[in-house]
């Protein structure tokens, strides 16, 4: 009998894990396609000097980024170097300040303010820009973001965390490269919360 010999169960054993490391390494590939910048999913960072739009796919069943024309960030074109450069001092920005303490990214932190995954999309910047008297978005985010206490639009106020200028242009780096990422329709209903009964 077969289940009596150890050599069946060793390579039974053997066998299961070569196939499986198989498996793991190619789906390790593909998620790395998917989640590098620049793959399917994640826009690569000079992102940011392009215009970002949000629409539903009918054929997916979800919103998704959609990347156009040329959009300045601060008023210029940002090389790639540069642009990841600004957007990796935005993260270290984001966890200095422990933004996840009341914010969500992808759905992952604290329930106490709005998630942030599309936040550069929220029509709400335009009161934002009349409010700061800025002609952009990034620079009323900035604004925003530097002074949330002068600023505030909601029940709950946002702390300020004592953000400089070139703090604030870095985390809108993030924030907008962030929300051109293709997150499968995360959050739903985004921006029709308002029509949504
Ligand atoms: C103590 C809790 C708290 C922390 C910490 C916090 N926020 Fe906020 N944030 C809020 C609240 C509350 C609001 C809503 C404020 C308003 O609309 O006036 C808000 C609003 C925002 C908005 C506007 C969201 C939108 O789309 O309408 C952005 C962007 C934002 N926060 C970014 C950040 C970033 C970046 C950090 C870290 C540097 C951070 N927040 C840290 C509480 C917090």
């Amino acid at each position: 009998m077969h289940v009596d010999n150890p050599a069946f169960w060793r390579a039974g054993a053997i066998s299961t894990v070569i196939v499986m490391s198989v498996v793991l390494i190619m789906l390790t590939i593909d998620t790395l396609a998917v989640i590098s910048p620049g793959g399917t999913h994640v826009p690569p960072y000079a992102v940011i000097n392009q215009h970002i739009d949000y629409r539903f796919d009918a054929k997916r069943g979800s919103d998704v980024p959609v990347i156009t024309g040329s959009e300045p960030f601060f008023g210029k074109a940002w090389e790639q170097a540069g642009a990841e450069a600004l957007i990796d001092k935005g993260k270290l920005v984001i966890q200095s300040r422990a933004c996840m303490g009341c914010h969500t990214f992808f759905g992952n932190g604290a329930y106490y303010a709005p998630d942030l995954t599309k936040a550069w999309l929220d029509p709400a910047w335009e009161t934002w820009q009349a409010i700061t008297g800025k002609a952009t978005r990034e620079e009323a985010m900035a604004a925003f973001l530097m002074d949330p206490e002068m600023y505030r639009t909601w029940t709950r106020t946002m702390p300020n965390l004592g953000l400089t200028e070139q703090e604030a242009m870095a985390t809108v780096a993030y924030l907008k490269w962030m929300a051109a990422v293709d997150t499968n329709g995360f959050p739903p209903n985004f921006g029709r919360m308002q029509t949504k009964q």
